[in-house]
């Protein structure tokens, strides 16, 4: 297998270029005149926002070519060398801050004052401006309406005042993860805007063929910019500390504003400009009896530049009894890119289920089916949800149920959620009404279902290899494990086990030695999305933002461009990316929203559909998460969305729904939180009857990392892996070792006493090596893999190749050299640590340093490749000195890097000793105060399993 790396690099940079969306053009500003003289403005210029934060935006990389890297290769413009120098003056002593520890990188750089003069001297230079915004947020952050995140700061503000008054041509580029407070264009009249995403390591670069005109724009914005965050209708509810109701129902997004407030829409949902014009027109509409409804579309390009659009169909379905939005897509298609004059015509065929809507109360007689209720719909096509034309229309008669459920997952407390009702005039009223609730404890369903318990015949000598060679069914297979192993097979090891690719997620399936024995490999996870995270420093391609690659609509771009991601993962031995990501867009504040699509669950779907689908080219696949309703960061872990059935099945599951049936996915990652009462981990409803019984999925399940756990009615616990078992969420992520019960869970006991049954774990079993049976560890355990080879480097060939860091087991307080460690100015040093006991270490570093005594020489310190924290060394006259901090060490195995901003210090040692165990810490805020060295949030600490024998042990 080859991967050629030019080719990956030209698919990223067209996907970026295809996804930065165009919102405003004035008097055609763009694209750029060639030779055109820019002023480039905003100090996020050279620090280009690649992605998001957290686990989502962690790829090592050698090289980002930001925006002004970009522009200044760029030969058809040329960058203003005085206005630049004013920044790179001003950056000297206002350095990008990073923050420090897991989600406090801060959601914006302080931005430079601009002084006037140097505005009005630079004018006098070039006609043009180009002012760049950046923000970021992510995991454990949730964006906040305040200055600096998703409003202008102050410094913002007044930047663009100056700005508008002394240039002619005023572009706004936004570097953002998700959408921001639009309301400047009004204020400030830019000529142009662009939403440019985080568009990984290349980003710039397609900014620049836009900018440049070499490619035109056809990029569609895949959520409603409402002109106040409060005109979202969930705005009264993010953000709760401990329940968020879902009180819209499935009035999200565009279903609600073209419904209900179609005055507050700032800019529509599937909107972009173009540097041409098309006209879209429908040429065939028909109802067949197969097929229910074929359209065919056509597309002319009328304007004078080459260019592609975005076909998108819509429906209004009748109000029945149920209600409905007044516009929901149904379908979209991209054009290849069509000459001035050309036309392409696009078919359309859509199924019955397209048109179909959940009832969820019986209230049109059909309780928990599918149906299309009686009445008219009507069918547009156009390129944005309020540029639409009719294409026509059908009628039902009677009722059609096309498909019959059962209840799942109902809400278990009251509230009222949404309605639109349709008035005599055409326009919608808002009403509210109760949400049916849950009749059954989905406790019953489990009980009613249980497998059979397959025979158990020891060991007679198969390996897992003979199920795939047929030799064997996977039921004899499974046969073979003992209780013991069973139990092991469910703990996924991690993170940065040995036992996988060094520095990834986790390693599960063989986690121990007699399962190895039986030939079950160990299967790799690694985060995702936006590219490999390998925390041992493995540099890896960053990719385009899932929001980004959704405004594209070009689900075969996509497709191709994670065939080569698909391929690098095979390089890196990782079996799954932990993603793509597809929780909706349910409000612009949701930190990982940069990480997730859009607000329309049909193009979620379609788009985790063709990442899926490139990434099986290269016998890899991903992971969809988060399984489901991980809408909100604040408080993940313990939140419980209230959701009604109807808005779970048509908006929240329903792109995990297309996932499964068109993109075959073969993993999924469930989420912390609760949906209705129970932590998804353990709702056998979510994991067993929908996913499984429903959807005919037949692969994995696994938790997030250290994600609690609970059973319908039960307190949540992370370690009643009875319930996550019972479930089918097959596998706990992460314990410390997967081979022994060192973090104390109940699978075993719950065995015994018969609460979960042989059969239920035999199960999971089956789940996991079915799932194996189609990795590469799989072969490569048995000596038939084929190794993959990259071509066309342009980096150094070390930089992707995959390096080997030593363990260090450091219980006993064991030293590690540091003597030879390369100390000098972007240096790092990279080795792991093996920890039986978690907990609080005190870390020791001793060095010296020959330099004066002001010196002063950073060594920032990476743990997961999060920086925790700084020891600085000053001269030292040569004499060795130490400094000691404290370090959460709260995983079996932990990555650290030294990284050397300054050169100047020389290396003796590290040392870490043994402080306290992490269950006996009260306040692990109050513990890490002072000299601690930062990693995650409480939340997440109090996630990690440790050994319980342990827990009285102190240094
Ligand atoms: C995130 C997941 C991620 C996992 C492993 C969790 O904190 O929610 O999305 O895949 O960590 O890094």
């Amino acid at each position: 297998m080859i991967l050629d790396w030019n080719k990956y690099n030209e698919l990223a940079r067209q996907a970026v270029a295809e996804g930065i969306v165009l919102l405003k053009n004035d008097n055609e500003v763009l694209p750029l005149q060639k030779d055109s003289k820019i002023a480039v403005f905003g100090r996020i210029q050279s620090h280009y926002y690649k992605s998001g934060t957290g686990s989502g935006g962690m790829v090592n990389v050698s090289k980002v070519t930001g925006i002004l890297d970009a522009l200044l290769e760029c030969p058809d413009v040329e960058v203003n060398q005085k206005l630049l120098d004013v920044y790179q003056q001003w950056e000297k002593t206002h350095p990008f801050n990073e923050g420090i520890g897991w989600g406090n990188e801060p959601w914006s750089q302080e931005e430079m004052p601009l002084p006037e003069d140097i505005v009005s001297a630079v004018s006098s230079e070039t006609d043009t401006a180009l002012v760049i915004i950046g923000r970021t947020a992510g995991e454990e952050q949730d964006n906040q309406d305040l200055p600096g995140a998703y409003q202008l700061s102050d410094a913002e503000k007044d930047m663009f005042a100056n700005v508008r008054e002394y240039f002619k041509n005023m572009v706004v580029v936004l570097n953002v993860g998700s959408i921001i407070d639009m309301s400047f264009v009004d204020t400030y009249q830019p000529d142009a805007v662009l939403y440019t995403w985080q568009g990984g390591m290349i980003g710039g670069l397609g900014l620049a063929d836009v900018l440049t005109g070499k490619v035109s724009p056809s990029g569609k914005l895949t959520d409603t910019i409402a002109r106040s965050i409060e005109d979202y209708p969930s705005s009264g509810f993010f953000g709760g500390l401990e329940r968020n109701d879902y009180a819209e129902d499935i009035y999200v997004g565009y279903r609600y504003f073209e419904t209900a407030a179609k005055d507050k829409v700032q800019f529509p949902f599937g909107f972009g400009l173009s540097y041409t014009n098309f006209t879209i027109r429908t040429g065939m509409f028909e109802k067949t009896e197969e097929s229910f409804v074929k359209l065919q579309v056509s597309v002319q390009n009328t304007g004078s530049a080459a260019g592609k659009e975005v076909v998108q169909i819509y429906a209004q379905a009748p109000q029945g009894a149920l209600g409905k939005p007044a516009r929901s897509l149904v379908a979209f298609q991209k054009t290849l890119v069509l000459e001035p004059g050309e036309i392409q015509h696009l078919n359309f065929s859509l199924t019955k289920d397209t048109f179909a809507s959940y009832d969820d109360s019986g209230v049109t007689g059909n309780k928990s089916c599918y149906v299309l209720e009686a009445g008219i719909y009507e069918i547009f096509a156009g390129n944005s949800v309020t540029n639409l034309d009719k294409s026509g229309e059908f009628a039902i008669d009677e009722i059609i149920i096309t498909e019959r459920l059962s209840e799942a997952m109902a809400p278990v407390r009251d509230f009222k959620r949404m309605k639109a009702s349709l008035l005599a005039d055409g326009s919608y009223a808002i009403k509210w009404e109760d949400t049916p609730l849950c009749t059954e404890a989905e406790t019953v369903h489990r009980d009613r279902n249980l497998p059979e318990e397959i025979v158990c015949t020891g060991d007679k000598g198969y390996k897992l290899i003979d199920v795939k060679n047929e030799k064997i069914s996977l039921e004899e297979f499974v046969g073979q494990l003992s209780d013991d192993d069973l139990a092991c097979m469910i703990r996924g090891e991690g993170m940065g086990s040995p036992k996988a690719a060094p520095g990834t997620a986790s390693a599960f399936g063989g986690v121990s030695e007699h399962l190895k024995a039986a030939g079950i490999p160990c299967g790799c996870c690694a985060d995702g999305p936006s590219g490999i995270r390998l925390d041992c420093g493995t540099k890896a391609f960053s990719l385009p933002n899932g929001t980004l690659l959704a405004c594209t609509f070009n689900t075969e771009l996509v497709e191709e461009l994670f065939a080569m991601t698909g391929l690098e993962m095979a390089k890196n031995e990782v079996d799954t990316l932990l993603g793509p990501g597809m929780n909706i867009h349910r409000h612009p504040l949701n930190g990982r929203n940069f990480e997730y699509f859009s607000e329309d669950p049909l193009l979620t779907g379609k788009m985790a559909a063709a990442q899926l689908r490139g990434m099986q080219k290269a016998g890899v696949t991903g992971t969809i998460k988060h399984f489901c309703g991980n809408n909100q960061e604040t408080r993940r872990h313990d939140i419980d969305s209230v959701i009604s059935e109807r808005a779970l099945r048509e908006i929240y599951l329903k792109g995990f729904e297309i996932a499964v049936k068109e993109g075959k996915a073969t993993s999924i990652m469930t989420t912390y939180g609760s949906v209705n009462g129970t932590w998804t981990a353990g709702r056998y409803d979510l994991n067993t009857r929908i996913l499984r019984q429903e959807w005919g999925f037949r692969g994995i399940v696994m938790t997030d990392w250290w994600a609690n756990i609970s059973e319908y009615g039960a307190s949540p616990d992370k370690m009643n892996f009875a319930a996550m078992a019972r479930s089918q969420n097959d596998i706990y992520m992460v314990c410390p070792d997967g081979s022994v019960n060192s973090a104390g869970d109940n699978t075993l006991e719950a065995l015994k006493a018969g609460t979960l049954t042989r059969g239920e774990l035999q199960r999971n079993a089956a789940n996991i090596c079915r799932f194996l049976l189609d990795t590469h560890a799989l072969l490569r355990m048995n000596g038939q893999d084929t190794k993959v080879s990259v071509i066309n480097y342009t980096e150094t060939a070390e930089d992707f190749g995959q390096q080997d860091v030593t363990y260090y087991p450091v219980d006993d307080g064991a030293e590690i050299s540091l003597e030879d460690v390369d100390t000098s100015k972007g240096s790092s040093y990279v080795f792991a640590l093996d920890t039986r006991r978690q907990g609080g270490y005190y870390v020791e570093i001793t060095g010296k340093s020959d330099l004066g005594e002001l010196a002063q020489i950073p060594v920032t310190v990476f743990l997961q490749s999060t920086p925790v924290g700084v020891f600085t060394w000053n001269g030292t006259d040569g004499k060795w000195v130490t400094q000691t901090k404290r370090i959460l060490l709260h995983s079996k195995f932990s990555t650290i890097r030294l990284y050397f901003a300054e050169s100047g210090v020389q290396l003796g040692k590290i040392k870490f000793i043994f402080d306290i165990n992490i269950k006996d810490i009260e306040n692990i805020d109050e513990y890490m105060k002072g000299e601690g060295l930062m990693l995650f949030s409480l939340g997440h600490v109090l996630g990690s399993p440790c050994d319980p024998a342990e827990s009285t042990q102190k240094a």
